[in-house]
């Protein structure tokens, strides 16, 4: 099977959704002033990768970090100025009140001199703000939240931003595209899956993935209440006066959109995988049936990719089956969700392979999206060929059979549109592009590419010029033509 009918109507439906999101501030925002400052300036640039675009952001007060992150296709997604290191959300949420509230602790560093600088939060009374234990001025505007330091903060100095805020999060939505998403409140509790950019829906920060950092949770909820985090709990929750505390934390770099405190009434089952990767599986009790098929299928699926794509690159493996019905699946770090769906073997094994492409392996630039889903898309089929059901180059023929003017030809799945992110084409042109790649270079050469893209890359960024450079420098052929025609013509390859 190419995808499964639940997340191929959810992609169906991504096209509109960007605009609606970036588009109130990001799409207004005024043409690239002069006295932009340099949006990624101290950020790591592998070699090879091209320099970061300039943000469209208007001109700034001098020192300040500048509102977007510099993707010109997301102007005000992120901000500049500044890394984090690591998020401490301290966070209580009640369903039957939808109310959240608590502190987000966000450790940086300055990648410049800063007298103010942006964080991400959507809705939400923010009550106090203090930067190094000091009480901070604060303005917002749309999704921006603003921070004045009481003094400026050097360049590469590291700091802390602390932000007391409380209120009913509200998801992003209205978007024909991926529905609703963000934090998404449901009857026991609530589905958080964020991507590209609905972190700021239940926490400040720099809602991009260009800035991934670690991660600790301590979530608070009504006592028979579990509430699921990324990464492993690192202790006991903790149970007091009808409330209960679960700490969890994720020790590998992690891109805000792939966070979650997803809650609810679930089911867990425990172990490990045959080779011996923690495994935890979580279903809503109206998925209770697919609790013990969801554990099996996600370990002995996370092993075989680890034979495939190299070392399984974090600490625990798994999965979640909520009750709400968001007819997609999210790769949130260590615990994929499924939203009301019980899931095959295909969307698992996709879910999966983006533990690799996508989260450990992470795009600079949403136009770079092919990176993610055109992997976990051809992971699909390379899962079915091993199962000994359709070939890889079944399912390609299959798909290459779509007419030329079937609008996955006129899509250039290697510079995705904000306006039409999660196109099909992203993920199955994009997975065709390998299966083309495969072809040419033949399975010695194209397996050991695989290897060797995720161990330089591991936990890091990648570009799609690292990709096809590196591919070149793996079989030692050029491959111009073939990426071109597969990634960049808004025509149907030649055969
Ligand atoms: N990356 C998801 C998938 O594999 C699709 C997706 C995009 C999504 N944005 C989302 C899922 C938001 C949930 C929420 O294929
Ligand atoms: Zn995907």
């Amino acid at each position: 099977m190419a995808t499964t009918p639940s997340r191929r109507q959810a992609l169906a439906a991504a096209a509109v959704l960007l605009c609606t999101t970036a588009g109130t501030a990001a799409c207004a925002s005024p043409g690239g002033g002069s006295g932009a400052s340099p949006s990624s300036a101290g950020r790591t640039v592998p070699s090879g990768a091209t320099a970061p675009q300039p943000t469209a952001t208007g001109s700034l007060p001098p020192g300040a970090g500048a509102p977007g992150i510099g993707d010109p296709d997301f102007p005000t997604d992120g901000n500049g100025g500044y890394d984090v290191a690591r998020y401490h959300l301290a966070l209580g949420y009640d369903p039957a009140t939808r109310h959240l509230s608590g502190t987000a602790a966000i450790h940086a560093k300055a990648t410049q001199e800063l007298t103010r600088f942006n964080l991400d939060l959507s809705g939400f009374t923010v009550g106090r703000v203090t930067v190094d234990g000091r009480a901070a001025r604060f303005e917002r505007s749309g999704t921006e939240l603003t921070v004045i330091p009481d003094r400026p903060l050097a360049d590469r100095s590291d700091f802390t931003v602390e932000v007391a805020y409380a209120g009913e999060p509200k998801p992003v939505t209205g978007s024909s595209n991926l529905g609703t998403y963000g934090f998404i409140p449901t009857r026991d509790g609530a589905f958080v899956t964020c991507e590209p950019n609905g972190a700021k829906t239940w926490f400040p920060g720099n809602d991009h993935p260009a800035d991934k950092a670690l991660f600790a949770f301590e979530i608070t909820v009504p006592e028979g209440i579990t509430a699921l985090a990324n990464g492993e709990l690192t202790g006991e929750p903790v149970t007091r006066g009808g409330k209960t505390t679960y700490s969890w934390r994720e020790d590998h770099p992690m891109v805000t959109y792939l966070a979650t405190m997803t809650l609810g009434r679930f089911t867990l089952r425990e172990g490990r995988t045959a080779s011996g990767i923690r495994n935890l599986a979580a279903v809503d009790p109206r998925f209770r049936g697919s609790l013990d098929k969801l554990h099996t299928l996600s370990g002995k699926i996370t092993d075989h990719w680890a034979t495939v794509f190299g070392p399984y690159p974090f600490s625990s493996t798994g999965g979640v089956v909520d009750d709400f019905s968001a007819g997609y699946a999210l790769e949130n770090q260590t615990k994929p969700m499924y939203g009301g769906f019980s899931p095959g073997e295909g969307i698992i094994a996709h879910e999966l392979a983006h533990q690799w492409f996508g989260n450990s392996l992470s795009i600079k630039r949403w136009k770079d999206l092919w990176l993610n889903e055109g992997f976990a898309t051809y992971a699909e089929w390379l899962w079915e060929e091993h199962q000994g059901d359709a070939t890889a180059e079944q399912t390609f023929r299959l798909h290459y059979a779509a007419p030329a003017g079937d609008p996955i030809w006129a899509y250039a799945p290697g510079r995705a549109r904000a306006d039409d992110l999660f196109n099909d084409s992203v993920y199955t042109r994009g997975g065709m592009t390998l299966h083309a790649l495969r072809r040419k270079i033949g399975d010695a050469d194209f397996f050991e590419l695989l290897k060797t893209w995720n161990r330089e890359h591991r936990y890091g960024y990648v570009t799609t010029e690292e990709f096809t450079a590196l591919a070149e420098k793996v079989s030692g052929e050029e491959l111009d033509a073939l990426f071109d025609a597969w990634l960049f013509q808004e025509r149907k390859p030649a055969a």
